[in-house]
């Protein structure tokens, strides 16, 4: 790590929340040269070091392990008008990311070993924080052969799915999560049985009826949870249901892992937070697929990420720009960005007493890094720094148009939030900071990175 860009930060008075050790307790913490120097009461520094060290005294602010969200779609290659992975990236470390998974549909596809290895040499020169690349699981995602998998692990790969497209064929689901089993890969399943979606604009129901617009079933994502954990079952592999929506995927994934199938899941922000009430204004910025549920469906989510069937939270942030998203109802792009409101809406859960602190962090850090196989997740110490401080109480009405990334598809502009991320360190440099009036400045996170 170069001296000039680590950091030297002492923190005093923090609570830190790492679930990965059990942690929740009142401490300092020192970071020199951009490592976890040292945790504990009444920390001291050597002379050489102190006029060096900035202290900031955070009164009981938050230090959590830096957050990975384990699913986002950074658009480059090929769409790089929506974002790139320079600005992706910024935006990821300024929601308290430190690192991110993103999806594999870009343009060429990330289905073989040079678009991987372009987007984690990319990542490396113009990123602020990693970037650890889902391949495909089809050539093309096409749904019609399997993508070489082992190519993808060994360049960089850490999953494979077919995000944003369902593999319709049962066949090829079974031999994509037997081929994966052989290179340890979890299989990213997007459930959508697109033969019971096709059309569909919004959750199928009583809305959808009284706005005109055709509706997608909740069996539309449950056909395919339910199949894709017969599969699991049948082939002894590592399954994991992105972007979970409905009540009865959430009692389907539940029985699952009562019968020990190896299943986790996710969901993101929007599906315990919005409804598919919102979308009585016709605005575009609430189309997403899966769509936005029932109030119902949202209960369902908040007790399964309670009792721990979901075991992440993800953003899927998914940049569009006017272009797609401007327009009809009908015609607009499906997908919002969430990397820079996650936090808030994720602290909202522990207020309502949906998650302890400690819980809710978990799914942000160290489950994502379990499922993924990443050494991440947990404030070691002599390990170069990945850090969130936040603020839990702050509030504020939260203004997309300072967003770091480049699109401005956020259903929660203009909306009062509470709890903001106030510095991310990631790997041992201060990738975003609210905190200048303290001294510190915020690297330029376009600048190019050595690891
Ligand atoms: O709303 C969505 N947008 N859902 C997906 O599955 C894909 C994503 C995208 O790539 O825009």
């Amino acid at each position: 790590m170069e001296r000039e860009t680590a950091a030297n930060l002492l923190f005093r008075n923090a609570r830190i929340i790492d679930p990965a050790q059990g942690l929740d307790g009142r401490a300092d913490v020192l970071v020199l040269d951009g490592r976890l120097t040292e945790i504990g009461a009444h920390l001291q520094i050597s002379a050489d070091w102190q006029a060096e060290v900035p202290e900031i005294d955070l009164g009981g602010k938050w230090i959590v392990p830096g957050l990975l969200d384990m699913h986002v779609h950074l658009r480059e290659p090929g769409e790089e008008y929506k974002e790139t992975i320079a600005t992706g990236t910024a935006s990821a470390t300024g929601g308290g990311f430190v690192a991110v998974a993103c999806m594999p549909n870009t343009h060429p596809v990330n289905d073989c070993a040079a678009v991987t290895e372009f987007i984690i040499e990319r990542a490396r020169a113009q990123g602020s924080c990693r970037v650890f690349p889902v391949g495909a699981i089809s050539r093309g995602l096409a749904g019609e052969s399997l993508a070489e998998f082992g190519e993808l692990r060994e360049a960089g790969a850490v999953a494979v799915s077919d995000d944003g497209r369902a593999v319709l064929n049962s066949l090829l689901m079974r031999r994509a999560l037997e081929y994966a089993r052989a290179f340890d890969l979890p299989v990213i399943s997007h459930a959508e049985d697109l033969n019971l979606s096709r059309g569909g604009l919004m959750n199928e129901g009583s809305v959808s009826t009284m706005l005109g617009l055709r509706g997608i079933p909740n069996a539309a994502e449950e056909v395919m949870v339910a199949r894709d954990l017969l599969l699991a079952e049948l082939t002894h592999s590592r399954l994991h249901i992105a972007h979970v929506s409905t009540a009865g995927s959430v009692q389907l994934i539940r029985q699952a892992k009562q019968r020990g199938i190896a299943v986790t899941a996710e969901t993101a922000p929007q599906y315990f937070t919005l409804t598919e009430d919102d979308l009585a204004t016709f605005d575009t910025v609430y189309k997403v697929n899966p769509p936005l549920r029932s109030s119902g469906d949202v209960e369902a989510i908040k007790l399964g990420l309670a009792d721990g069937t979901i075991d992440a939270i993800a953003t899927d942030h998914a940049p569009h720009s006017t272009l797609e998203k401007d327009t009809e109802f009908e015609f607009a792009a499906n997908g919002m960005i969430g990397l820079e409101s996650a936090v808030p809406l994720i602290l909202s859960l522990i207020r309502e007493g949906v998650l302890s602190p400690l819980e809710a962090i978990a799914k942000l850090t160290c489950n994502p890094a379990t499922i993924l196989g990443l050494p991440l997740g947990a404030m070691l110490p002599r390990m170069p720094a990945d850090l969130t401080i936040l603020d839990p109480e702050e509030t504020y009405v939260l203004d997309c148009s300072t967003f770091r990334s480049k699109s401005r598809n956020c259903p929660f502009h203009g909306k009062n939030m509470q709890g903001r991320v106030l510095m991310t360190l990631a790997e041992g440099r201060v990738a975003f900071t609210r905190m200048t009036d303290k001294g510190l400045t915020q690297t330029n996170t376009h600048t190019s990175r050595k690891p």
